[in-house]
């Protein structure tokens, strides 16, 4: 992979990286589309990397069909898929790990302890692998959005980080490679997670500026959800990770499947 983008580079030719752990679907391939308008070279990496699951998370069962993906990333007109083993990422020996402080700490980071440590570690590898010149990360994923943020600023990596609105289902759910492991029912009660933030957001385009109000509002859709089991819902400051502030983030359970999803509430409601 470095020979390639070396070669690249040379030549003058600017690459864009999106970093995927694959299974991959619509908000994955938005990002893929925004790299290409704005690069000459795109690389898309799938690993799924076993240092951001935590012992009882889901990494041997976590969705993988690299054949299909292929498929989609050849429509897409990437110019390398980055498909690295395991033992290249994390030979016998490595022992070096990449810890943000601050941001990485709350929410997330108190729920998945060593998971951001895991994505800033596996990030900063495949940032020296690919040399981009610009990332591409999805909102989804807001708090990895501000971590990779403060690794690129206090690590002075030198590459652009771009950030691509979450891709959503008709009735609203976020999509995620998760997904799949949701029976019809709470397929439907999902919804509500997205529904409950989209409620404040229009509370807060009335006019409503109370958080606490805001943040009552969305607990309340997700107790009208009884397969939903929330985790925390909080109104953060978007950089920081730390309240209070008009980003509206949850964690909920939906039977076994663990779900994240945002809304910055200051933002016009997307649809
Ligand atoms: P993964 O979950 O595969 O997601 C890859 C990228 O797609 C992330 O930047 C994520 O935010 C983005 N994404 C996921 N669902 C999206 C949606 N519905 N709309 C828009 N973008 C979406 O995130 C990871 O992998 C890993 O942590 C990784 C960064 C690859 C490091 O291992």
């Amino acid at each position: 992979m470095l020979e390639a983008s070396r070669r690249w580079r040379s030549a003058g030719r600017s690459i864009g990286l999106v970093p995927t752990m694959g299974a991959l679907h619509a908000g994955h391939l938005s990002l893929v589309d925004a790299a290409r308008r704005e690069n000459e070279i795109v690389v898309v990496s799938i690993f799924v990397n076993p240092i951001q699951f935590g012992p009882n998370e889901d990494f041997e069962r976590y969705p993988r069909d690299p054949e299909r993906d292929a498929v989609l990333l050849g429509e897409a007109g990437v110019d390398a898929i980055y498909e690295p083993p395991i033992a290249a990422m994390y030979p016998p020996g490595a022992s070096t790990r990449v810890r943000v402080g601050g941001v990485a700490e709350p929410l997330e980071g108190k729920a998945r302890p060593g998971h951001f440590e895991g994505v800033a570690t596996v990030v900063t590898k495949l940032f020296a692998a690919v040399q981009p010149d610009r990332a591409y990360f999805g909102q989804k994923d807001a708090q990895q959005v501000a971590v990779v943020k403060r690794l690129v600023r206090d690590l002075d990596l030198g590459v652009g980080v771009r950030v691509g609105e979450t891709v959503r289902e008709p009735d609203g759910v976020a999509l995620s490679s998760r997904n799949v492991y949701l029976d019809p029912a709470e397929r439907r009660a999902a919804a509500g997670i997205s529904a409950g933030l989209l409620q404040a957001a229009s509370a807060y385009a009335a006019g409503e500026r109370r958080l606490d109000v805001l943040r009552e509002l969305i607990r309340a859709r997700l107790a009208a959800e009884p397969l939903v089991q929330l985790e925390y819902a909080e109104l953060v400051d978007p950089d920081t990770f730390s309240a209070p502030g008009t980003l509206a983030v949850i964690a909920a359970r939906v039977g076994k499947t663990r779900l994240i999803d945002n809304l910055d509430l200051s933002k016009p409601a997307p649809g």
